[in-house]
């Protein structure tokens, strides 16, 4: 039976279609804008237009399927976003394979993000519905690609709030594989599975290691999670999400994102990628350029 993949046109779930794809499978998807979802994902897949917030559009596009592939975007109501396809596939007895957040931040009163994670997954673990939790850490393409090397680019510096501690970061395609293993099968049914890159990782590293590849120097700016916080309020974010930024990376500070988990190739068979290889790739266009 095929499945039903929610949030396909972001940063895990092309991933999650990519290895259903490898693996035969012929996957759904629900997205806002069918044409950009075609233009990223190709042809192979079914594409149902609709807005995963609109319970009878859900219902409708989740029809049939076995399993479907929770995600909403960070954002100040991604809870209400998640709780309400719950609602709306209670009683199908479709199963749910949800995306978290990082372990340690999933607490009644974690970051907003994190403790609206707890939320959900209390609900899913009481409603009798089947489901899988996946909490990755933080993603190399959302921390290294997206937020330290632009800045990087633009100030020859990288602004770390994390003092001297260490962070297991993982790819965003292993989580996609590990997502599209427990849609396949259904070993993990009613686990929770905590993902993390191969080892953690200090800013003081990924500097070294974005340094030996470009051959430019790359300084640290030593701020506090309290600087990162008044940074993105002068810029214009909203206040709740500004706090939310803070007390993510004051955990991250006190160390408890370095944990490190053999989840990934237990479920997939294959190691999880690591920063030098994930390196290798996003900075060799601007090598090769140079
Ligand atoms: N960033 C990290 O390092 C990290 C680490 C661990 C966990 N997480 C968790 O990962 C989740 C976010 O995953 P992501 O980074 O892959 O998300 P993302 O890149 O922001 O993508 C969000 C996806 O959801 C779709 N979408 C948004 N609103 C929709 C709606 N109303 N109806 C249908 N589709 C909708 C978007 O599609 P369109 O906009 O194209 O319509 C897009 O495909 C969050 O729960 C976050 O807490 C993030």
């Amino acid at each position: 039976m095929p499945a039903l993949i929610l949030g396909a046109t972001g940063n895990v779930g092309p991933h999650v279609v990519r290895e259903l794809q490898v693996q035969g499978e012929h996957p759904r998807v629900m997205v806002r804008d069918a044409d950009r979802a075609h233009a990223l994902l190709g042809d192979d897949v079914d594409v149902h237009a609709g807005d995963m917030t609109d319970p009878a559009a859900l219902a409708a596009a989740a029809d049939g399927v076995d399993t479907v592939f929770l995600l909403s975007p960070h954002g100040f109501s991604m809870g209400d976003a998640q709780l309400g396809v719950i609602r709306a596939l209670r009683r199908t007895g479709i199963r749910i394979v949800k995306l978290s957040g990082t372990s340690s931040a999933i607490t009644p009163d974690g970051p907003h993000a994190c403790r609206q994670h707890w939320e959900v997954e209390r609900i899913l673990q009481e409603s009798g519905q089947p489901f899988v939790i996946l909490r990755p850490n933080s993603f190399l393409q959302v921390l290294v690609e997206r937020l330290m090397l632009p800045g990087l680019n633009a100030t020859g510096t990288i602004m770390n709030p994390l003092g001297d501690a260490g962070i297991s970061l993982i790819d965003a395609r292993d989580v996609g594989a590990v997502a599209a293993a427990t849609i396949l099968r259904h070993d993990w049914d009613g686990q929770t599975l905590v993902l993390t890159g191969p080892r953690a990782v200090t800013y003081a590293e990924i500097a070294d290691l974005v340094a030996a590849r470009t051959g430019r120097p790359a300084g640290l700016a030593q701020v506090t999670p309290a600087d990162v916080r008044a940074s993105l309020v002068a810029r214009g974010t909203e206040e709740w999400e500004a706090e939310h930024f803070e007390e993510m990376y004051a955990l991250f500070r006190a160390g408890e994102s370095a944990f490190v988990t053999d989840t990934v190739e237990q479920v997939t068979g294959r190691a999880p990628r690591t920063i030098e290889a994930f390196l290798d790739e996003v900075l060799a266009p601007a090598e090769a350029a140079s």
